[in-house]
């Protein structure tokens, strides 16, 4: 029971149960993406280097994908490490691969508690040798979980993505005739996956920066002012409520009430 499993972990008298209570968990977005943003900003308010932001960040990403998990959530994606990010100073890269080693010696084990299955997209050969063996080892540990599929987007980007695709298209010899809407996605990282239907931005910036770019065609987009180490379950709830608020029509005429696939 995804309500009281969620209200075992948060404090029942609060506001988190509160909002917990008005999410119907017949209707979740399957699949929820999230762009992590304004870390460098939390940092600077706090007159920190911008490495503290990151670092604090790290609790939204546990206390994300734990109450994800919990809600009965089938998939969430969250992106880490974009390809443009490589252009960031040497200093913060490697910072940013560290804590994400941190990160997986501190939660694989709370991944498995959870029944949650860790999976990289993104341009993984980009990644040091290191870093790709730890991620490697976390998806083989979380293989045969049932759970949560939890996507960690890694040195992704949807442009280079979907022209990873097409070369594959090419490679495996597939004729024009049959490279339909959904053979091409089949060639996706996001392969057999649910596209997302709700994609939260945090920092309150209105854009999609090269996220998952094929797969939002029909995606609700939420954003909150809130700073991404500030995000926490509430936030997420907040979120899920305007979305099932929402009138979801893929181009076509009302259909009243939110639906969620395609
Ligand atoms: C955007 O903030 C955030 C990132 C580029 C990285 C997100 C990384 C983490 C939350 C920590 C490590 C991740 C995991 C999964 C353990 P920004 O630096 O662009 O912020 P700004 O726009 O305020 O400068």
């Amino acid at each position: 029971m995804p309500l009281s499993d969620l209200l075992t972990h948060i404090d029942p008298a609060g506001p988190e149960a509160a909002l917990a209570r008005s999410v119907n968990f017949d209707r979740l977005p399957k699949h929820v993406a999230i762009i992590m943003d304004g870390n460098g900003r939390w940092a600077a308010e706090r007159h920190l280097p911008r490495v503290e932001g990151h670092r604090a960040g790290i609790e939204s990403v546990r206390d994300t994908v734990e109450s994800s998990a919990r809600m009965g959530i089938e998939v969430l994606t969250l992106y880490a490490f974009s390809v443009e990010n490589w252009k960031r100073p040497e200093t913060e890269v490697s910072a940013l691969m560290g804590l994400l080693r941190q990160y997986l010696r501190l939660e694989l084990k709370t991944l498995l508690k959870n029944n949650i299955r860790f999976n990289v997209i993104g341009q993984r050969e980009r990644l040091g040798r290191e870093v790709r063996e730890e991620l490697e080892a976390a998806e083989q540990r979380t293989a045969t979980n049932t759970g949560m599929l939890f996507n960690i987007a890694l040195s992704y980007g949807g442009r280079a993505e979907i022209v990873d695709a097409a070369r594959r298209a090419i490679r495996e010899g597939i004729p024009a005739d049959r490279l339909d809407e959904d053979t091409f996605a089949s060639l996706l990282y996001t392969a057999g996956q649910p596209d997302p239907d709700l994609m939260i931005r945090t920092s309150g910036e209105m854009r999609i920066s090269n996220f998952l770019l094929w797969q939002i065609a029909y995606a609700e987009i939420w954003v909150t002012d809130t700073l991404w180490p500030d995000f926490r379950c509430r936030h997420l709830l907040d979120a899920i409520i305007d979305f099932q608020k929402r009138d979801r029509r893929y181009g076509a005429v009302s259909s009243g009430p939110v639906t969620v696939g395609r």
